[in-house]
């Protein structure tokens, strides 16, 4: 099944073993990334290994602890000699099938530690340090050996100790979710986080600590070392009986990934945690495609729809056939419908939904062809509640329906307790499940949106079927909870971001829904919305407001524009936590966003990435000198101008606010128009 098929593109520009012994002494080697910068350390001391690393000779990680404690066996971090290292140098630049830029570069030296306990059992363990330009990923592999086979992992020893109190922005440990506000604080007032967290060192290094390829394996969080100062420990996600990961050799672990920058901005532009991932498993991509859709599904979330049955219902025949007219006349080619089939009505109750039978008011392939002719596809749901054995006993006869219909993409959802008890939502089980339900929807062609989700490690390189999840506190929470505060979207970009794409869901333009909720709200000014859709990236990209909010709106022009897939990105403007400038660039036209906290600000956006001697057309979405999130939210100009490679365009951002801007080629018309 394996072809690297998505390497068509790519090019083997080096790739050269270098098999050595130890570099340094039989008890310490090292590897250092291709520009020299990130340099790793790895030692045995008294039998147990340890790792460090720095960072044009700043110490970013001090020795730090590596290892397993197994069940009912003694410890594997003690007794360990180096038995052979080696090294090899990689550099390769690879086609994604989408995503933020159209090529990536993958370009690493690598080392490779053997290592065997030195008494009884003399177990083997490997462990893999690739040092990059941009950071660091190291793995363990327990390979095939004769005393260990069957194993249990009850703790992951692997730590990571931060040279000083550095200031960090982090959401807390949780198994099932990742729906939280970040904290901004130091490291020493941290028990225990959800990955990714992002630190921002005294000397002024960003560093990002994640995970890559998480494949059959607990989700890592990290806690608090009580012994030692400023050091995190991986704390793995739990089986109901407590063991962390069962398997058998030969296993390796996921990737524990530390970004490494000088500015915040290199860390959204990073590809990392991507690289660390295997290339693509899939014969033919091309039914893959990026896009915006629509949705019954706000609606539900403030109260004018229900997901079940009755006067409110949502999705009905009716319904979306009037959404699929607004989404055809307006260029949207896609549409979620949520509370189509039965089982809402029972949510949460157990063994609820039934993933073949639509609700006797809404007949599915009357609005999947209905939608053909309009030249809309309808974007498949399925709510499991986090009851899983439910889901798994029809997932073959519902994926298949959906493909028999020509349903091209599948929102999942795992709202509530998993089901069997006892297992969470990031523990080694779920991962297993979520990863079936990625390939398992592979072969029925379909593309999924997970909610709920285990957090994005870069899977989407292997199965680029995986678009994209939320994982994240969404624009939900603006319509049931106290909502998200005007910094949120100024933090997640430099966190929950770098591990992938979001699926926010931006575009609310009634931001006060008054008619619905009285007391929720938006925290964003109009302009914010726009921006958004360039600086939150996801390839499933939600527009997300009812039909009616978008009649006659001018500023509906920058969503109808712009485009979900990217051929370069470059961050221009960054500080975590106040503010964001972000240009992507799709064909010939760039895009760019750029949004603020609380704060208004002007903000420099210099041209100089166009091309030279060329004239362009700018659409600028921007925040009127008025506007404010709080009282004059929907104070918008939008102007049009000639720039070139030589301007710089000042941008003043309001209050909870932000700027969308779309500069393409210019027409000869638009240039005489000027100069008449
Ligand atoms: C939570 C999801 O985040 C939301 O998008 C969805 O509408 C509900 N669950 C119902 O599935
Ligand atoms: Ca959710």
């Amino acid at each position: 099944m394996r072809s690297g098929f998505n390497l068509i593109f790519s090019t083997m520009l080096m790739l050269a073993f270098l098999m050595c012994s130890a570099s340094k002494t039989k008890n310490a080697v090292s590897v250092v990334s291709p520009d020299g910068k990130v340099d790793v350390n790895f030692t045995i001391q008294d039998g147990v290994p340890y790792y460090s690393v720095s960072y044009d000779a700043k110490i970013v990680i001090q020795p730090s602890r590596l290892g397993f404690r197994f069940k009912s066996a003694t410890p594997m971090e003690e007794k360990l000699s180096i038995i052979e290292s080696s090294q090899k140098s990689f550099n390769e630049t690879w086609k994604p099938v989408w995503g933020t830029t159209d090529k990536v570069r993958n370009h690493y030296k690598e080392l490779i530690i053997k290592l065997k306990e030195k008494t009884p059992p003399n177990r083997q363990m490997h462990i893999i340090f690739r040092a990059y330009n941009d950071g660091v990923g190291f793995r363990y592999i327990l390979p095939e050996q004769p005393n260990l086979k069957d194993f249990e992992i009850m703790s992951e020893e692997t730590q990571f100790c931060f040279a000083d109190n550095h200031t960090a922005w982090w959401i807390p440990s949780d198994y099932e979710g990742y729906e939280h506000l970040y904290r901004h604080t130091s490291l020493s007032e941290i028990e225990a986080v959800n990955t990714p967290i992002t630190i921002e060192t005294q000397e002024g290094l960003y560093l990002s600590i994640h995970e890559a390829d998480l494949t059959d394996y607990a989700g890592m969080t990290l806690s608090a070392v009580k012994e030692k100062q400023f050091t995190f420990k991986s704390e793995l996600v739990p089986w109901p009986d407590g063991v962390k990961v069962k398997a058998s050799t030969p296993h390796r672990t996921p990737w524990r990934t530390i970004q490494i920058a000088t500015n915040p901005g290199s860390l959204i532009e990073s590809h990392l945690i991507v690289n660390l991932n295997e290339p693509c498993a899939l014969e033919n991509t091309s039914w893959i495609k990026p896009m915006k859709y629509m949705g019954i599904w706000w609606g539900m979330h403030t109260g004018k729809y229900t997901w079940h049955t009755g006067p409110k219902h949502g999705a009905t025949t009716e319904n979306a056939k009037r959404y699929i007219d607004f989404a055809s006349k307006y260029g949207m080619p896609a549409l979620l419908i949520e509370g189509w089939n039965v089982g809402w009505d029972y949510w949460l109750k157990g063994h609820a939904f039934d993933f073949l039978t639509s609700y006797p008011d809404f007949d599915l392939e009357n609005v999947v062809q209905y939608g053909r002719e309009k030249g809309v596809v309808i974007i498949g749901h399925h709510e499991t509640g986090g009851d899983i054995p439910t889901y798994e006993e029809q997932i073959d006869s519902a994926f298949s329906l959906y493909e028999k219909l020509g349903i091209p993409a599948l929102k999942t959802g795992y709202a509530g307790t998993i089901v069997p008890e006892g297992q969470h939502h990031h523990g080694q089980w779920m991962v297993n499940h979520y990863r079936m339900v990625v390939q398992k929807a592979a072969e029925y062609h379909l593309m999924i949106d997970a909610h709920e989700p285990i957090k994005p490690t870069g899977i989407r390189r292997t199965y680029p079927n995986m678009m994209t999840r939320e994982g994240v506190r969404g624009m939900e929470y603006n319509a049931w909870s106290d909502g998200n505060p005007p910094e949120h979207t100024t933090i997640v970009p430099f966190t929950r971001m770098l591990a992938g794409p979001m699926d926010y869901t931006p575009g609310i333009f009634d931001l006060t829904f008054d008619e619905y909720r009285k007391d929720n709200r938006i925290y964003t000014t109009l302009a914010k919305q726009l921006a958004l859709y360039v600086v939150l990236y996801s390839p499933l990209q939600m527009v997300a407001d009812l039909p009616k909010n978008y009649k006659n709106q001018p500023t509906f022009k920058f969503i109808q524009d712009v485009p979900t897939d990217w051929d370069e990105t470059k961050v221009l403007n960054a500080k975590i936590g106040d503010y964001v400038t972000i240009a992507r660039k799709n064909d010939e036209n760039w895009y760019i966003g750029s949004i603020t906290d609380e704060n208004s600000r002007m903000l420099k956006v210099a041209l100089a990435f166009l091309d030279s001697g060329k004239k362009y057309t700018a659409s600028i979405y921007a925040d009127a000198s008025d506007a404010d999130w709080k009282d004059n939210p929907y104070s918008v100009d939008i102007t049009k101008v000639l720039v070139n490679n030589t301007d710089t365009l000042l941008m003043s951002l309001a209050p909870g606010g932000g700027q969308a801007i779309e500069i393409r080629p210019a027409t000869e018309e638009e240039i005489r128009a000027v100069l008449d």
